[in-house]
């Protein structure tokens, strides 16, 4: 079974179809600049471009990077704030006249890094943490996940950790990885601290240079970049899709 996925970042929008059988994408990526101001007109006319890029009929999974509750957004985030209360799905669906399926954008990288990356067989309690525009979290037991947790949204400073240790924080205010590296240490001892889980899977953009920063984590639990980088939001995307049918 092949299904579009759309992974919706605060920099890019990329879409391609999946293989959900192996989670190999089918065809070349295709990838879009984040509309700024993000609002959801704007937004939701890219998904129905990047749809027609694909000529998609069948259904699509899209990967959103907001708090998300039942197919509506919480809070605009790092998009735009008058995606709250939005039913993206239904806005989705609307916009490219094709079934959508949404969820957060975390949830998404971590179905695809249980399913087909490092996350695959492991036990016991995993969080996906993806570190990019923002921090967000996929948290799994047993392989199973236990949807919308927000675990960048844990409070460092009065501000949420995001706005502190984000990738794009590290950009934004030209870091070190040294210097990043102990926000990062911060962190993730925080979550340790909160769930004591048995391993903690890097995700986002800077799971890629993983090895940059690595050194600085002290935590018991062991700590492992995701096998799939950038293309973890699409995969798990289209999965989630293909999961809330059965
Ligand atoms: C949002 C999360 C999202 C994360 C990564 C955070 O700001 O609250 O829902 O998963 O960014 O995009």
């Amino acid at each position: 079974m092949i299904t579009l996925g759309i992974d919706i970042g605060g920099t890019g929008i990329k879409g391609a179809p999946v293989d959900l059988a192996t989670g190999e994408l089918t065809q070349e990526r295709f990838r879009i600049e984040t509309p700024r101001p993000a609002t959801p007109e704007k937004i939701a006319e890219k998904i129905h471009e990047i749809a027609q890029h694909f000529n998609w009929t069948g259904s699509v999974g899209c990967g959103f990077p907001t708090p998300f509750y039942h197919g509506k957004c919480l809070s605009g985030g790092n998009l735009h704030p008058d995606w709250t209360n939005v039913h993206v799905e239904k806005l989705f669906e609307k916009a490219t006249g094709l079934d959508v399926h949404v969820i957060n954008d975390a949830d998404a990288a971590g179905l695809a890094e249980m399913n087909f990356g490092v996350g695959v067989g492991k036990k016991g309690l995993v969080a996906v943490i993806t570190l990019g525009t923002g921090i967000g979290s996929g948290l799994f037991f047993n392989g199973e996940l236990i949807p919308n947790t927000e675990l960048g949204h844990l409070v460092y400073k009065n501000k949420p950790f995001e706005k502190y240790a984000a990738d794009s924080i590290r950009k934004k205010k030209s870091l070190s990885y040294k210097k990043w590296g102990n926000r990062l240490n911060k962190y993730f001892q925080r979550v340790e601290l909160i769930l004591s889980p048995d391993l903690i899977i890097v995700g986002g953009g800077a799971s890629k240079y993983f090895d940059k920063y690595q050194r600085k984590i002290k935590i018991n639990a062991p700590i492992i970049p995701a096998e799939n980088k950038n293309e973890a939001g699409i995969i798990g995307a289209a999965l989630a899709s293909k999961l809330a049918k059965n």
